[in-house]
């Protein structure tokens, strides 16, 4: 199957020196482009900056910012059986990008941010795809709550929900401890490495993406 996964950081440029992220080391993104490639399926890797080899066998498109990779899902989710967003995406981006870098002047600056496009959430709703539809969910309290609302809100037929505010896992850490959101049961993965659950979730997603072909 084709199969688009987004993963890593973005960063919104504040002015030509600085920039907002967040800790997304792209690692767990890495492994599931990883763990498709090596089960024999087409994958487009849509990634923001990180210090990661490219997976072998992986198409490669760098973006960095959350506008820049909305166009790059747009212009390919088309053709795709499946797409999953392990990306942590920015929220907010500051509303002026200066030409010049910003002076140090006053005892404090105060920035103004406006929104991001959400991708995710755009998918279904406007670029019309009809395919096996997985996100992400990275909270840090009321789990299962909050990766459940994702779930109904941006269409997906998955959604993997991680603790982020758990030490040892999640945000650049080798390892994760995810629980899969399905629309009419949920399933607890184990603590383990990234690279050894994403074969795993792979498994889960293929049989998502035939139950939607044979329907
Ligand atoms: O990269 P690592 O260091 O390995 O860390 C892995 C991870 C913690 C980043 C990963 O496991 C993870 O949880 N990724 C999703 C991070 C996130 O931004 O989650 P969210 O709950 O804020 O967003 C929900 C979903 O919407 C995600 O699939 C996200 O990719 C997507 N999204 C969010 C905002 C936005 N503007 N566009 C999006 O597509």
């Amino acid at each position: 199957m084709r199969v688009l996964v987004t993963a890593g950081p973005t960063r919104e440029a504040l002015d030509p020196v600085r920039y907002l992220t967040n800790r997304s080391s792209g690692k767990m993104g890495y492994a599931m482009a990883d763990a498709f490639a090596r089960a024999g399926h087409q994958v487009l890797l849509v990634s923001g900056p990180t210090v990661l080899d490219i997976p072998e066998g992986v198409d490669f498109l760098p973006i960095e910012s959350a506008a820049e990779m909305f166009e790059a899902v747009q212009r390919h989710i088309g053709r795709m059986d499946a797409a999953v967003f392990a990306a942590a995406v920015a929220d907010y981006r500051p509303a002026v990008v200066a030409d010049q870098k910003i002076k140090k002047t006053g005892e404090t600056l105060t920035l103004e941010l406006v929104r991001t496009p959400d991708i995710l959430g755009s998918v279904r709703k406007d670029f019309g795809f009809t395919g096996t539809l997985v996100g992400f969910a990275a909270e840090t309290e009321n789990l299962l709550e909050n990766a459940r609302a994702k779930l109904a809100r941006k269409g997906c037929d998955l959604v993997i929900a991680n603790d982020v505010s758990k030490p040892g896992i999640g945000f650049d850490s080798d390892r994760n401890e995810v629980i899969l959101v399905f629309p009419e049961h949920v399933e607890a993965l184990p603590e383990d490495e990234k690279h050894h659950l994403a074969p795993r979730i792979v498994r889960e997603i293929e049989r998502l993406v035939a139950e939607r072909g044979a329907k």
